[in-house]
């Protein structure tokens, strides 16, 4: 069985750090993806970080987990609230499946506060600002080696 978790991240994720810093922070995708692959590597995982701006993508990237991931962390940015293909797409994957958010969305405009892909996920994660991330990764390591 695969041991990658992959972190999947929907569209205007690659501008973390710089877009809206008082509501998603200062740190940035490539901050992220240190601090998880640190974490996941002292798991025993290995770890792979993907972001795009593109729906199709973010669906082909979820395809190719089905075989070479053992657990899916997605933020899926906007497409949480409109993406029925990528609830499809996450339905096809058999591990486990963590949604998190930077922000709290519950907090936010009332369009925020429905997911199409918390009908799938394990988990999910709004608040906890990019730590989210990590706490995905410990969960995901968690639920992958009871499986
Ligand atoms: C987000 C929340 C979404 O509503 C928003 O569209 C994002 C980021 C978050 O991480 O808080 O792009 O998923």
């Amino acid at each position: 069985m695969s041991k990658t978790i992959y972190i999947l991240n929907g569209p205007n994720l690659n501008l973390l750090g710089q877009r809206q810093p008082e509501i998603y922070g200062r740190e940035t995708l490539a901050d992220v993806e240190a601090d998880c692959r640190k974490l996941a590597e002292g798991l025993g995982f290995g770890l792979k970080l993907f972001q795009s701006n593109h729906e199709g993508v973010v669906i082909d990237t979820i395809h190719e987990a089905r075989k070479s991931a053992c657990g899916i962390v997605i933020n899926p940015g906007a497409f949480t609230h409109t993406s029925v293909a990528i609830l499809d797409a996450l339905n096809a994957f058999d591990g486990p499946v963590i949604e998190v958010h930077i922000s709290n969305v519950h907090k936010r405009e009332s369009f925020r506060h429905h997911s199409y892909v918390s009908l799938r996920a394990e988990g999910v994660i709004a608040g906890l600002g990019t730590e989210g991330y990590q706490a995905a990764v410990r969960r995901i390591a968690q639920l992958a080696a009871k499986t």
